[in-house]
């Protein structure tokens, strides 16, 4: 049976036509508003972050500049390696953050300038997981929060806080661990002095496949041909004698 035209029936179809576009662009505006929103919130709570990061900074000044050179480079290692820009964002603000869980190491330890004794490696080793906690209440940052958990896992399994082995730790804490090991190593530190760039490259050479992972290695030695020397000011501090244990904190 042929459908019956209604008089007037196209003219209700364009109005409600025209209604439902209104709507749908109104939606899609009100969309773009709550997405603009949401991002100025998460920059908010970066921002505040990275205000915590510079008080850690204020109360360790052998760290500072650190914080921002493991995340400046973490995120470049990161997209060398193919990831995605906003997983290499995330890696990068990882990177910036690793230490924050410093923040309830007391100043005594961080200081201090001999070997620590073994009560103050175990509060040392807390930081990680007090880092971990202070951004855990951000879901958006739920990788960054992993990152930070496990930055000081070593491949072979040697590592904190628990002791993951190769893969089994998350990317982004692969990828800081190698950024975190140059840096500190081209760094005076209270209880060392910087090694020299050379010396640093052959030591993560040495470490590539053992504690730290060798493709992240070789790009990270692919990147380093482009990074600034890393100039060493040995100071009043002795500098590290040649095979000896290396002791990152
Ligand atoms: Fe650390």
């Amino acid at each position: 049976m042929a459908a019956r035209i209604v008089p007037g029936a196209s003219e209700d179809l364009a109005t409600a036509y025209r209604r439902l576009n209104a709507a749908y662009q109104q939606t899609l505006r009100y969309a773009e508003d709550v997405r603009r929103l949401y991002q100025q919130v998460q920059r908010s709570i970066y921002q505040s972050l990275l205000g915590l990061a510079n008080a850690l900074e204020a109360k360790d000044p052998y760290t500072r500049g650190h914080s921002e050179r493991v995340g400046a480079v973490s995120r470049s290692l990161a997209q060398a390696l193919g990831l995605s820009a906003p997983e290499a964002e995330t890696i990068g603000q990882a990177g910036l953050l690793h230490d924050i869980g410093k923040i309830g190491v007391p100043e005594a330890v961080l200081r201090k300038r001999g070997a620590l004794e073994p009560d103050e490696w175990e509060l040392m080793r807390r930081h990680p997981l007090i880092g971990a906690q202070i951004v855990a209440p951000f879901e958006f940052f739920a990788a960054g929060a992993l990152t930070i958990r496990h930055h000081h896992e070593r491949c072979d399994g040697d590592g904190y806080p628990d002791g993951l082995v190769g893969e089994a730790i998350p990317l982004g804490a692969r990828i800081v661990a190698v950024v975190d090991v140059f840096d500190a190593l081209t760094s005076d530190r209270p209880y060392r002095a910087a090694l020299p760039r050379d010396e640093a490259l052959e030591h993560l050479r040495g470490q590539a496949g053992r504690t730290l992972d060798a493709r992240i290695v070789t790009a990270f030695l692919e990147l380093a041909r482009e990074l600034p020397l890393a100039e060493p000011n040995v100071g009043d501090r002795a500098p590290l004698a040649p095979g000896r244990t290396i002791a990152l904190r």
